[in-house]
């Protein structure tokens, strides 16, 4: 098996393709990339036989911004006989994935491939059972053994394949389900508490997302994303021109500043978290936000980086290489990851973490 299949969101394709091409040649693997817009996946075809399975377990895939998921795959299966889709699927993975932990059947996600959702969800219990009968599949659900994915693009036509569970999506299409609460005043909630999910060690919830810390959201209304901070028991400053959701007022967590989220200056020195979702040039979101983080005002942030033009990867590499290089100058060390979440729309969603500073009087460690 010499492809590497990336799903993305559909539109996204020429920037996944655009990073894996660049990922890979960093690690001297060489391809070409296959891309049909819109159809929610890129396939990456390596040069040489093994060097698909290199990449899956070398780059790191929270490193990847455009890719929901990456999955290593063989030729395309075209024209499954109906009578019995399950042996072509089975006869692929043989002597190639030695006793997976877990299967999943998915499709692109695209509109195209709902009525093709369904016919997978049936396939599923017949190719599990064929799958450990040939010791593909271990007889138990195993989280620490090779996920096994078959990908359906069209009807009777599939692709084979296998990831590590320690360098994946652990989700499902490589998209979480989370919950919209129903007392939420915006939909865009879910960013952020997607962003939680996908940034945040669920273990490291505790200490990085308690109770009492204090946040700043810029372009907080109407308040989904302050929603999440004060549901955590956070103390939040939520900085908008606009109106807040009154619920949230209620809580007697928000301070509500009718300001300039480009001019605000925090009036306390302990805030841990800064958000931003204000609708402006990615350059001027990641300037301010390394203003923040340079004079020491926050220390995780969590920022949209909007994305309504042509050259999507390249702005985004510009503006991620400008956070590292400002920190770099400070001597600042830090976590920089970005990720286009299944909640995002025309947008990143970019995380940074300050861990130490060099500056005297200004060490970061708790
Ligand atoms: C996409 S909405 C934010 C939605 C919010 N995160 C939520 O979950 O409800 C963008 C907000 O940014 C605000 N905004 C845009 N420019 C701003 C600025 N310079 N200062 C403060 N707020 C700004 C807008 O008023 C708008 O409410």
């Amino acid at each position: 098996m010499n492809k590497l299949a990336l799903y993305c969101r559909p539109g996204f394709e020429k920037e996944c393709a655009a990073e894996i091409t660049d990922k890979a040649a960093q690690l001297e693997i060489f391809g070409f990339a296959r891309v049909k817009e819109n159809s929610g996946y890129v396939l990456f075809e390596c040069y040489q036989p093994d060097d698909a399975d290199r990449l899956a377990k070398e780059i790191p895939f929270r490193e990847l911004i455009f890719a929901r998921q990456m999955i290593v795959v063989g030729e395309l299966l075209r024209d499954l006989p109906p009578e019995d889709r399950v042996s072509p699927i089975v006869g692929m993975l043989i002597g190639v994935v030695d006793r997976g932990g877990e299967l999943r059947v998915e499709v692109p996600d695209t509109n195209e491939s709902k009525e093709l959702m369904k016919f997978c969800r049936k396939l599923t219990v017949p190719l599990r059972a064929a799958m450990r009968e040939q010791k593909v599949l271990m007889a138990r659900e195993n989280a620490t053994r090779p996920v096994v994915h078959v990908f359906f693009i069209a009807p009777g036509c599939c692709y084979v394949g296998y990831s590590y569970s320690k360098n994946n999506s652990p989700f499902y299409m490589g998209i979480p389900r989370l919950k919209f609460p129903a007392d939420a005043p915006s939909r865009s909630t879910l960013k952020l508490e997607e962003a939680f999910h996908v940034f945040i060690p669920a273990d490291e919830w505790d200490e990085r997302l308690g109770s009492g810390m204090y946040a700043v959201d810029l372009g907080a209304c109407p308040g989904g994303w302050t929603y999440q901070l004060v549901k955590r028991s956070m103390m939040v400053h939520a900085v908008d021109n606009g109106t807040m959701a009154q619920s949230l007022m209620e809580t007697g967590q928000v301070t509500h500043h009718r300001a300039d989220g480009f001019k605000f200056e925090p009036t306390r020195n302990n805030i841990y978290w800064l958000v931003c979702d204000m609708v402006e040039k990615p350059a001027r979101v990641t300037s301010l936000v390394i203003n923040w983080l340079l004079k020491g005002w926050c220390r995780e942030a969590i920022f949209n980086l909007k994305l309504p033009m042509k050259k999507r990867y390249e702005e985004v590499s510009q503006n991620l290489q400008s956070i590292q290089e400002a920190l770099a100058t400070a001597d600042i060390s830090a976590e920089i990851h970005a990720k286009q979440l299944y909640h995002d729309r025309e947008e990143i969603t970019v995380h940074v973490r300050r861990m130490w500073s060099a500056i005297p009087g200004r060490r970061d460690e708790r």
